[in-house]
């Protein structure tokens, strides 16, 4: 089975009828980059919220599998350590903690009750060492592990920050919902080459995007098009490129889906 598998998931806005993904099927494994892409308004980021447990949502039907666990059963916390790494899944303005502080305070929440079954917080030594391969890795400044949280982080900042968080934490399966606004080009970058460095046998992505610009950096194996809350067409890299050159209103004319 695969690690991730959505079946014909609905959900409403929380305490009303207002229906906003209307039957998404989507199954995703370790070692395989997903692109979700639609226009505006089409639920991208709903799908994002309700795969974190965001309360402004209910789900009506459908569910939700993690390596075969009901991931719509497990709290947000829950669902991180499982090995699912979501985008925004932190709150970011924290008074006086260094980012250093704050991912080893991520890591050691990872550890407890984890699979690994060890709940002794990371030895400091360790982490460190860690911590500024992980920055290498990525090409990080070194300066970024002692600044604060709160000091005012540009976009661009905000992104290495969250990508250097996904290396530490080393998901299964990790879901970046890339529709912020305020994400420019320098942003997409930095997420897109981290992604690139991060991928492997071991780790998948979702990378749900209103850009298909973010192609320039990253390549998926699968292509999903999501239009009013269902997905209406899936391929491979070839059909980001086809949406680039004739639009969103070309694609939703052969309203089919010819799976993955
Ligand atoms: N909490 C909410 N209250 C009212 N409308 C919402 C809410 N969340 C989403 N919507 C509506 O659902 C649709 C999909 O929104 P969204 O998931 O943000 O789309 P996307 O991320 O693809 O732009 C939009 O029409 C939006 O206005
Ligand atoms: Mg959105």
């Amino acid at each position: 089975m695969p690690d991730l598998v959505i079946r014909n998931l609905h959900a409403n806005i929380a305490d009303s009828d207002t229906e906003i993904l209307k039957g998404i099927d989507l199954e995703l494994s370790k070692g395989e980059i997903h692109a979700i892409m639609g226009p505006n308004g089409s639920g991208k980021s709903t799908l994002s919220h309700v795969l974190m447990g965001h309360p402004g949502y209910d789900v009506t039907a459908g569910e939700v599998l993690f390596e075969g666990q009901n991931l719509l059963d497990l709290g947000a916390d829950e669902r991180s350590r499982a090995g699912l790494f979501l985008s925004f899944q932190y709150p970011f303005a924290v008074p006086g903690v260094t980012v250093a502080n704050f991912i080893r305070m991520a890591v050691n929440a990872h550890r407890k009750g984890g699979p690994d079954g060890t709940d002794d917080p990371i030895r400091i030594p360790a982490y460190r060492k860690q911590l500024m391969e992980a920055m290498e890795l990525l090409e990080i400044d070194k300066s970024m592990a002692s600044r604060s949280l709160n000091d005012g982080f540009s976009g661009g900042e905000k992104k290495r920050f969250e990508i250097l968080q996904m290396a530490m934490l080393k998901p299964k399966i990790a879901i970046l919902d890339e529709t912020d606004s305020g994400l420019d080009i320098d942003a997409l970058r930095i997420v897109s080459e981290g992604i690139n460095r991060l991928i492997g046998p071991d780790m998948g992505a979702l990378i749900i995007t209103h850009y298909q610009r973010i192609l320039d950096y990253v390549t998926p194996d699968h292509v999903h098009i999501l239009m009013d809350g269902r997905i209406v067409r899936s391929g491979g890299a070839e059909l980001a490129h086809e949406l680039e050159a004739s639009g969103y209103a070309n694609i939703s004319q052969g309203v089919s889906s010819d799976g993955v």
